[in-house]
């Protein structure tokens, strides 16, 4: 079914305007997910696609393990902390007792109401958007489903015109910034990436959790990128033939801050700039901790 929704629609079911990839993904499921119940104790990672969600999941997870790998070595990340908005993810979630960690990149008017009235734990993840689109132009190309760009510089086209998977990241980013409210925490790639120790203790201080130093120091082992690349049940390799075509492809690719660097022409740059800074101007500046 996948299979022939990916062939139909360039690999995207299209749901109210907005292109989500067809992996575990229908119409009828983003429909009955609007029903999901969130309750108090959850825990939700929220961040548009290419933000670093699979790193700030795998912190979580080694939260709730006091820094334990067993869980996160043992069971995929995305049966940890299932996807909402996926068929299986949302089985997982439906049956489960007690607190979840749930992973979303729905965009906040598509979603589950029931979030507004739970007291649920909200961890928004952000990331310089330029890193984005060159990190996602490098997994979609490998990727199975998604309509593949043929180059940058189309992939660029799409994603400075909105037309990304998921949408358009000025607007995602914009309607999902709840900063200020009481159980919503803001978090940027780049701040994890600068002092991942001190990040993690600000984590933990929202969630109410506290890690023994050497849990902390585990932690930080088992969620680093080298240690993440190696593992399976994390680096998304298991899916390789399924969600990944490239036989040698993964998830973890650089895992750092800038690379758009390397990739955007300065005219691309500037381009970039002149989009966003006008999209982003009503946030505060704090928020976007990068060049
Ligand atoms: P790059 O492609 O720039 O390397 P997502 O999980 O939202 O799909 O984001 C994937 C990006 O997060 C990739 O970025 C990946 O390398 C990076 N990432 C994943 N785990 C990481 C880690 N432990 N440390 C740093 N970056 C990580």
């Amino acid at each position: 079914r996948y299979r022939e929704l990916a062939v139909m629609s360039d690999g995207y079911v299209w749901f109210e305007g907005i292109p989500f990839p067809v992996v575990d993904c229908t119409p009828e499921h983003l429909r009955a997910m609007q029903d999901f119940v969130f309750k108090d104790e959850d825990v939700l990672t929220v961040s548009f696609p290419k933000s670093g969600t699979n790193w700030l999941v795998e912190i979580l997870c080694l939260i709730y393990s006091k820094g334990d790998p067993t869980w996160v070595q043992s069971v995929p990340i995305w049966e940890r902390s299932p996807w909402v908005e996926n068929t299986h993810g949302y089985q997982i979630l439906k049956d489960k007792e007690g607190p979840r960690l749930i992973t979303s990149h729905v965009p906040i008017h598509l979603f589950p109401k029931s979030i507004f009235k739970s007291k649920t734990k909200v961890i928004y993840l952000i990331r310089n958007p330029r890193d984005i689109l060159v990190s996602g132009y490098f997994f979609w190309i490998i990727s199975k489903f998604v309509k593949r760009p043929e180059s940058l510089e189309q992939y660029f086209e799409w994603f400075t015109q909105g037309y990304e998977t998921l949408g358009n990241w000025a607007q995602y980013v914009n309607a999902w910034m709840l900063e200020g409210q009481e159980n919503v925490l803001i978090v940027s790639y780049e701040e994890l990436k600068q002092d991942t120790r001190s990040v993690v203790q600000k984590i933990c201080r929202f969630l109410g959790k506290k890690l023994e130093p050497e849990e902390l120091n585990s932690l930080l082992k088992h969620s680093s990128f080298q240690v993440m690349k190696e593992n399976k049940m994390s680096n998304y390799t298991l899916l390789r033939g399924w969600l990944i075509e490239d036989k040698n492809g993964s998830l973890m690719r650089k895992g750092i801050s800038g690379d758009w660097k390397n990739h955007l022409t300065v005219a691309q740059a500037e381009v970039f700039d002149r989009i966003f800074c006008e999209k982003m101007a009503g946030l505060p500046p704090e928020l976007f901790p990068w060049e």
